[in-house]
């Protein structure tokens, strides 16, 4: 097998990137070709950013499934698809061939339909990572089901608002879920959201720990029993239902600025090549290789470069049950020395956590096999990226830095590996497609250079085949978000700067969205779920710079009465209050990592909260916080100052 698209040289990027913003209905039209259809499309772009309203390949019919899995089963049906290794390292691995990958996603395609499950019905998926993850997911690809997978670390409140919002009505999961040396009862956490929930009718649950978990007749069904009733009747085929072009494959809850997460919408066609495209450049993906992508497939990083990107591309990936430093912080490179890992993809966060665990865990491991490193999630420091390229590639495996988002569906702005430079620190260069623009507040060109670099929001001016296609269920959320900030444009949310070659760095959000760990989390969310504690009468949230998470979680609370000892205890019980709260209704990862208590919150006239100032005073910027005068109660500013955690 070759890649026939796979950019071979800088010059040919430079050519195929000239080519693809000439004419990008034709360059896109072209490498479509190479992809299995059931039917070929009539109109390769059709689109306006006003609506907004992207429309990729239109008249055309598919199934990503039999572009995931059919189409290698004659010559590559016995590679491995996906490697799988378990949590605990004495645990067998499991490996399942394109065949018999094939043959399961098949089966579960069944198990769905027999309960009911059909094309346009939405399933969310709640589990670990485990094989049946991807099955369930593909299975759902394969009868038109649009699946949402939430990440296993979001509390049954997030869980809840999610179904009610995609007004799901089926639920996979499984009873548990090893990380580490936890075992998370993934079951128990569906159970709690489905309290008073009616739109809900089969949950289907596989066995993964053995946890106890209550079976609600009628409601719940055993994955394995489901299994084998489609075994007894010896079926191992599934026809895979044809798709529009621009029907919705799966909903990805995504947070912002405001409000509740909103659901991501992408569409079966254009994500399916860009997912592959992105990954065969980026990676420069030779047939053979193995690629680990250490992500969730809760998250969009696992979506597109654990399962869709590699299977489109008949790669073998790898998908890893646990945490990187369980049982020891050696894990990842235990992991690449056993599968002679090729590709390695990865989060800054994870980096900075494995350095601070020092060389020990890297040495008496054999990285030999590393050809290509890989970060993703949030701008990565010098520092994380020189480590990386020292000690994990031998500073013989060049590092893609990339750039992108969950509405973006793959990568927008990265080095392709070997091919295009590399620079600490930086994306580098837009991917074919895609045109970025560094814009002005007021969403003109940024033409000046300010210390030598251009600095601005970045945007995109043109479509790229995985753009968002809508918010599920309020197209206008998805219009006022990202199409209507800027008129004609893409707006990312992020800042950037730009070098006279043309490189772009990322330096983070310009919105009210923190990035902690590489996760997605808005502070309105957070300030939100602070706020539902009975106490608690007003709050703001900001980031701040922190060593390992990128960014941690600052909160300045307003407690009633005296929060240093009350009837409900001292500042310290209230904090765990407030995080038990917190990790009730949002989970685990939007904990803050500070909460200051304030007596009043900086705020305008008009009674806007200042987080600008906020942001200064926890990012330890006391001295320098600008004009104050505004405020309606300056003195409040010196109360915080003095207070700082
Ligand atoms: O701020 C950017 C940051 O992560 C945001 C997107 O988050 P999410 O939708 O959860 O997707 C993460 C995985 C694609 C972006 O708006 N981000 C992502 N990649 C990078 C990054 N920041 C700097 N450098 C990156 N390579």
């Amino acid at each position: 097998m070759s890649y026939p698209y796979q950019i071979k040289s800088y010059e040919q990027y430079q050519k195929d990137y000239q080519r693809s913003i000439e004419d990008p209905a034709d360059f896109w039209s072209e490498i479509a070709q190479h992809f299995t259809w059931k039917k070929k499309w009539h109109t390769t772009l059709n689109w306006n950013f006003k609506e907004p309203k992207v429309e990729w390949f239109k008249g055309a019919k598919l199934n990503i499934t039999e572009n995931c899995l059919d189409r290698f089963l004659e010559k590559s049906g016995d590679i491995p698809a996906i490697i799988w290794e378990p949590n605990d390292p004495e645990e067998h691995h499991r490996i399942l061939t394109y065949k018999k990958l094939y043959e399961k996603v098949c089966q579960f395609a069944h198990v769905l339909k027999n309960n009911g499950i059909k094309k346009g019905d939405r399933v969310c998926i709640y589990m670990g990572m485990i094989p049946e993850l991807a099955i369930a997911v593909l299975a759902c690809a394969r009868i038109g089901a649009i699946h949402s997978v939430i990440f296993g670390g979001f509390s049954a409140q997030s869980i809840s608002d999610r179904l009610f919002d995609a007004q799901a009505e089926f639920i996979v999961t499984c009873d548990g879920a090893y990380r580490g040396q936890k075992d998370i009862p993934l079951k128990s956490v569906i159970d709690d959201a489905l309290i008073g929930n009616r739109t809900v009718k089969k949950v289907i649950v596989s066995t993964r720990t053995r946890t106890a978990v209550s079976m609600i007749k009628g409601r719940d069904v055993w994955w394995e029993d489901e299994i084998k009733k489609v075994e007894t009747m010896g079926l191992t085929d599934f026809p895979a239902e044809e798709m529009d072009a621009e029907d919705p494959l799966f909903i990805l809850y995504t947070s912002g600025s405001t409000g509740k997460p909103k659901g991501v919408v992408h569409s079966c066609a254009g994500y399916m090549i860009y997912a592959n495209y992105t990954f065969i450049n980026v990676f420069q993906y030779q047939p053979g290789d193995i690629h680990f992508c250490t992500a969730d497939i809760g998250w969009i990083t696992g979506h597109s470069y654990i399962l869709y990107g590699p299977l489109s591309a008949g790669a073998t990936t790898l998908m890893f049950e646990g945490v990187p430093t369980w049982p020891d912080a050696g894990r990842f490179w235990d992991i690449v020395d056993k599968y002679r890992v090729n590709i390695l993809y990865t989060a800054p966060t994870a980096i900075r956590s494995l350095m601070g665990f020092g060389l020990g865990p890297v040495h008496g491991h054999d990285l030999s096999s590393l050809k290509v490193l890989g970060t993703v999630g949030e701008p990565i420091n010098e520092e994380a990226w020189h480590w990386y390229n020292e000690h994990i590639g031998k500073k013989k495996c060049p590092i893609v830095d990339t750039w992108w988002q969950t509405e973006t569906g793959g990568i927008l702005i990265s080095n392709l590996a070997g091919i295009t430079p590399a620079k600490a620190s930086w994306a580098t260069l837009p991917l074919p497609g895609v045109q970025p623009i560094l814009v002005d507040d007021q969403g003109h060109e940024i033409v000046e250079k300010e210390d030598g670099l251009y600095k601005g929001n970045l945007c995109i001016k043109h479509p790229w085949p995985a753009t968002i296609r809508t918010t599920y269920g309020d197209h206008e959320r998805c219009r006022t978000n990202y199409f209507a900030t800027y008129e004609n444009l893409y707006f990312t949310g992020d800042g950037a700067l730009k070098d006279e070659n043309g490189f772009y760095r990322i330096t983070g959000r310009v919105d009210d969205v923190l990035n902690v760990s590489g996760h997605r989390i808005g502070t309105a969310e957070v300030e939100n779920a602070i706020n539902m504690h009975s106490g608690v009468v007003e709050s703001a949230v900001v980031g701040y710079p922190h060593d390992i998470k990128g960014q941690g979680i600052y909160a300045y609370v307003i407690y009633q009465g005296s929060h240093q000892q009350n009837s409900h205890g001292t500042a310290d019980l209230i904090r765990k209050d407030i995080l038990q709260t917190v990790t009730r209704i949002i989970g685990a990862i939007a904990k803050p990592d500070k909460i200051q208590f304030v007596s009043g919150l900086p705020k305008t006239r008009s009674g806007k909260i200042m987080r600008r100032i906020l942001r200064k005073i926890a990012e330890g910027e006391i001295d320098n916080l600008g004009d104050t005068t505004t405020l309606l109660d300056p003195n409040v500013v010196d109360e915080i100052k003095n207070g700082k955690l």
